[in-house]
C-alpha cells in the first residue's frame, strides 16, 4: 500500500474522529487495509494518510503524551492524541502543514462523540497545546532517546538485532518513512519509456528504477511525488499497476516462457501473477486458499486484459493436491504466507498485528506448502521461493532446510535477503531447479 495525496474534502475533525477509529480496530487486531478498504473512497486518502502517520510515529507520540498526564488515557482519546501528535510531528497533514491551534481545535472536535464528552474535549485541549510546545522546544533542541519513533515488539527488535547488528537500527528507522509509489509498466502495452513519456505529458515526473539486488527491471518506475491511480494515464485500462520494485524481481527470476505451465501457488491479489503474465503468455493456474482475496486475482486480471482461456483461477489449499489435476509444472512461483515483516513502510499496522508465535507457524505453513509444490514441478523445472519478510526464519533457514531434504533441489543463483531500503520492501529470494529431465 503506498501514500497517497491528501485530499481536505473531508474536514480535519471527520478524518481524525475516522483516523482514531480506524487505529482502534487495528489494536484490537484487524488489518488496517481491510478497514480501510471498507470507507467511502473520499475518506480513504486523509484516513490513510493520518492512520500511517500516527502508527510510524507511535513510540514518539506515546513518550509525548506520558510526560504530561501519567494515567494512560480512554483508548478513544488516546487515538485522537496519536492522530493529532503525528500531525505536529509531521509539520502537518500533505507537509503542507496545518497550524497548531487549527489541529489543537478540530482533535478537540473530533471527541464529540465520546463520552464524557466535555472530559475527552478538555483533556486533548490540554495534552495537546503542552506537546505542541515542547514539540516547538524540540526542534531547537533535537530529542533523542530512542531513534525509532515507530513501535516494534520487543521480540522484533531483539531478532533483528540478532540478525542484523549493524544495520537493524537503520533498517527499523527507514521502516517507518514514507514509501515512494512505484510503478509497474503492462509489458503488453507499453515499454517502460512509452509510459514514462505518457507520464510527462500528463505532467507527472517519474524515473526508470533499472535494477535491484543484481536482477534488471524492465517495467519499474519511480515516483517520488505519489499521485492517486486515478490520474495515471491509462491505468483503469491497464498500463500500469502498482508495485513495489522489491516484488517486482519475481518475475524477472522465474522467467516465464510462452506455453509454459506455471503455477502462482499463493496469488492473491495477483500481482506477481499478472507481472508473469505480462511478460509471457503461459498456461496460468493462481491459485489462492482465501475466497475473499481470490475475487482481487480476477479483478486485477480484467483491468490489465491478461485473462484469457489459458488462465485459471483457482481457489484451494497449497499445502494439499486436492484441487490439482495430476499435471506437473514447468515453473512455480511460491510466494508464501508470511509475516510481512518486509513490507512495514507501507503497512503500519504490522507491528501491532504479529505475535512473535506467528513465525514458528507460518514457517511450517511454508515448509507444508513447499512440499507439496515440489511434488507438483516437472524434473527440470524451477520453483521461486518467496516471502516479504526480513526475519531469518522465513528466508534463509527455509531454504537451506529445503536444499537439506531436498537431494534434487538444485540451487541456482537469486538474491537472497533484500534488506528494506528507500526504494524498495524487505524481501526474501530463493530458486530451485528440480534435478532430471
Ligand atoms: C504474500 S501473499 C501473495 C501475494 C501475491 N503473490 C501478489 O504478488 O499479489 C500470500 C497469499 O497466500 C495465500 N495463502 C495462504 N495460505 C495458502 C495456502 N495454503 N494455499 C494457497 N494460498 C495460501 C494468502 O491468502 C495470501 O493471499
Amino acid at each position: 500500500m503506498t501514500d497517497q495525496k491528501t485530499s481536505r474534502s473531508l474536514p480535519l475533525s471527520e478524518a481524525i474522529t475516522i483516523s482514531a477509529q480506524a487505529i482502534g480496530e487495528v489494536m484490537a487486531g484487524r488489518s488496517l487495509t481491510e478497514v480501510l478498504e471498507q470507507l467511502d473512497a473520499h475518506e480513504r486518502p486523509i484516513v490513510q494518510s493520518l492512520t500511517f502517520d500516527a502508527l510510524r510515529k507511535w513510540v514518539r507520540s506515546h513518550d509525548l503524551i506520558k510526560q504530561f498526564i501519567p494515567k494512560a488515557p480512554p483508548p478513544e482519546v488516546e487515538y485522537v492524541l496519536s492522530v493529532a501528535i503525528a500531525l505536529f510531528l509531521q509539520g502537518g497533514s500533505e507537509g503542507k502543514g496545518y497550524a497548531a491551534h487549527t489541529i489543537v481545535d478540530q482533535a478537540v472536535k473530533a471527541c464529540s462523540e465520546y463520552e464524557p464528552t466535555m472530559y475527552a474535549k478538555g483533556l486533548v485541549n490540554a495534552v495537546l497545546r503542552k506537546v505542541s510546545l515542547a514539540i516547538q522546544a524540540e526542534n531547537e533542541k533535537p530529542y533523542p532517546p530512542d531513534p525509532i519513533p515507530m513501535f516494534f515488539p520487543p521480540w522484533w527488535r531483539a531478532s533483528l538485532k540478532r540478525n542484523y547488528s549493524k544495520v537493524w537500527q537503520a533498517m527499523l528507522i527507514q521502516q517507518g518513512q514514507r514509501a515512494p509509489l512505484i510503478l509497474r509498466v503492462n509489458a503488453q502495452q507499453h515499454t517502460r519509456q512509452e509510459y514514462q513519456d505518457l507520464l510527462q505529458q500528463a505532467g507527472i515526473n517519474a524515473e526508470p528504477i533499472y535494477e535491484l539486488a543484481g536482477i534488471s527491471l524492465d517495467s519499474a518506475l519511480l515516483l517520488r511525488e505519489p499521485v492517486p491511480v486515478s490520474e495515471l494515464p491509462g491505468f483503469y485500462s491497464g498500463a500500469v499497476s502498482v508495485q513495489d520494485a522489491g516484488a517486482q524481481i519475481a518475475a524477472a527470476l522465474l522467467n516465464p516462457k510462452p506455453g509454459e505451465r506455471v503455477l502462482d501457488a499463493c496469488a492473491a491479489p495477483g500481482g506477481k501473477t499478472a507481472h508473469l503474465l505480462e511478460l509471457a503468455s503461459c498456461e496460468m493456474i493462481a491459485l489462492e486458499l482465501d475466497g475473499e482475496r481470490l475475487g482481487k486475482i480476477g479483478g486485477n486480471l480484467d483491468r490489465l486484459r491478461l485473462q484469457s482461456d489459458a488462465v485459471q483461477v483457482v481457489r484451494g489449499d497449497a499445502s494439499k493436491a486436492t484441487w490439482w489435476d495430476g499435471k506437473l509444472f514447468d515453473k512455480i512461483l511460491l510466494d508464501a504466507p508470511c509475516s510481512a515483516s518486509g513490507i512495514v513502510a507501507r503497512h503500519p499496522d504490522i507491528p501491532f498485528l504479529r505475535r512473535e508465535a506467528d513465525i514458528k507457524a507460518l514457517q511450517l505453513r511454508q515448509q507444508a506448502i513447499l512440499e507439496q509444490a515440489w511434488k507438483m514441478l516437472k524434473p527440470g523445472g524451477a520453483l521461486l521461493y518467496v516471502t516479504c519478510s526480513i526475519f531469518p526464519e522465513e528466508g534463509k533457514d527455509q531454504a537451506a532446510w529445503f536444499a537439506t531434504v531436498h537431494a534434487d533441489a538444485l540451487r541456482l543463483s537469486a538474491p537472497g535477503q533484500i534488506l528494506p531500503a528507500e526504494l524498495n520492501d524487505g524481501f526474501y529470494y530463493a530458486l530451485f531447479e528440480k534435478n532430471g529431465s
